[in-house]
């Protein structure tokens, strides 16, 4: 798929997309109902498969961080069948695959399964973090066998969200707006390029703040509050290919704020979503064009819906929860090569 992407102009690649999403998510619609996703959990036959065919141990070797969720309740769409999700060690011996979530296990290798490998077991290296979150990498060279992460060119692709085609009969209602500009911010680093951007825009444009160190945002309030504003900073913690995270797709996209991005080049932005449906920081040469655009906009309102005209085919789809990443483990074992090593992280996750 990457060569087909290199040679592929960037219209005619957001129309492969496009099409590519829609195509996927034909077979793998999962029940969204309001802002709040909620997957069908159907009683599915995952244990079960065909008597010749073993079942697929898939041992987590941690939770994600600390959150757990339910096992071995994938939607019938992620064909979990002849599979079996796991978090007792004691079938290690046993797994098809162990999936090492990259923060959990990167302090050093005694984090890692110590028994002898069994042959065909693969090790697949997860991670929703970008690169400059992922320390210590170096010592699972030549240990890997498939990557599961937000990057496109992963073995096992989980992006942070994804664009679907909805069925016409969405009410194409915008939530009222009262007010221009938000951003929540957890993580104040004061030598970070956003925070110095943002000291720069707010001399210009009034900029309301939530997180930690100002308003509060409780989760179950956020796209109630946000969807009030005409404008987002989806502004990425470090700038990494493909590092477009729920920023954009939760707390932008989903609360109808047209998303003003700090992360990587445009272009990659608009693999992902319309072109006419963001503003790049990249677009202005300075703070103050972008807040003098901003105020034109929020003066106009034709131009400002322009922004959304995109949501008469499209919708954003935004997963809370880490079992949508997970379940897709069992399809792509069944359909990865019988032997793959993976030479470097370090190299390839920068
Ligand atoms: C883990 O698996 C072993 C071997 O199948 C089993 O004996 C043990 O009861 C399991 N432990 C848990 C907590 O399920
Ligand atoms: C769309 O909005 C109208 C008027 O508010 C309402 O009657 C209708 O049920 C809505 N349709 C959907 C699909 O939500
Ligand atoms: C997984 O990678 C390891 C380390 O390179 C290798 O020894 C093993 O054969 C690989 N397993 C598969 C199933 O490809």
């Amino acid at each position: 798929m990457e060569n087909k992407i290199q040679t592929l102009s960037c219209r005619k690649f957001l129309f492969f997309f496009i099409i590519q999403v829609v195509a996927a998510f034909f077979f793998f619609s999962v029940s969204f109902h309001g802002k709040r996703r909620n997957i069908a959990i159907e009683p599915t036959d995952t244990v079960t498969s065909k008597p010749e065919e073993p079942v697929k141990i898939i041992l987590l070797w941690t939770w994600p961080f600390d959150f757990t969720f339910p096992l071995n309740q994938c939607p019938r769409e992620f064909d979990g069948t002849g599979c079996f999700f796991t978090l007792n060690r004691s079938l290690y011996s046993e797994a098809a695959a162990v999936v090492l979530h990259s923060r959990n296990v990167c302090s050093d290798r005694n984090q890692l399964p110590q028994a002898p490998r069994p042959p065909k077991q693969y090790w697949i290296w997860f991670t929703l973090e970008s690169p400059s979150h992922n320390p210590n990498t170096g010592f699972m060279e030549k240990l890997i066998n498939l990557t599961m992460s937000y990057r496109a060119d992963s073995d096992i692709f989980t992006p942070y969200g994804w664009l679907e085609r909805h069925d016409g009969k969405e009410n194409f209602s915008m939530p009222v707006k009262t007010k221009l500009v938000a951003w929540a911010v957890s993580n104040w680093n004061p030598s970070a390029r956003r925070i110095k951007y943002y000291e720069e825009l707010k001399k210009h444009l009034a900029i309301d703040m939530f997180g930690a160190m100002h308003s509060p945002l409780p989760r179950t309030q956020h796209i109630e509050i946000l969807s009030r504003y005409k404008f987002y900073l989806t502004f990425e913690n470090s700038i990494h290919e493909d590092y477009i995270t729920e920023k954009l797709w939760h707390n932008a996209l989903t609360s109808w704020a047209v998303p003003v991005v700090m992360g990587p080049p445009r272009d990659n932005y608009e693999r992902y979503i319309p072109p006419e449906s963001f503003i790049h920081v990249d677009d202005f040469p300075t703070a103050k064009e972008l807040a003098d655009y901003l105020h034109a906009l929020d003066k106009d309102d034709n131009k400002y819906m322009q922004y959304f005209n995109w949501r008469k085919i499209l919708k954003p789809i935004a997963p809370e929860g880490w079992d949508v990443h997970y379940c897709k483990v069992c399809k792509a074992l069944k359909e990865a090569p019988s032997y793959r090593t993976f030479p470097s992280i370090t190299k390839w996750f920068k």
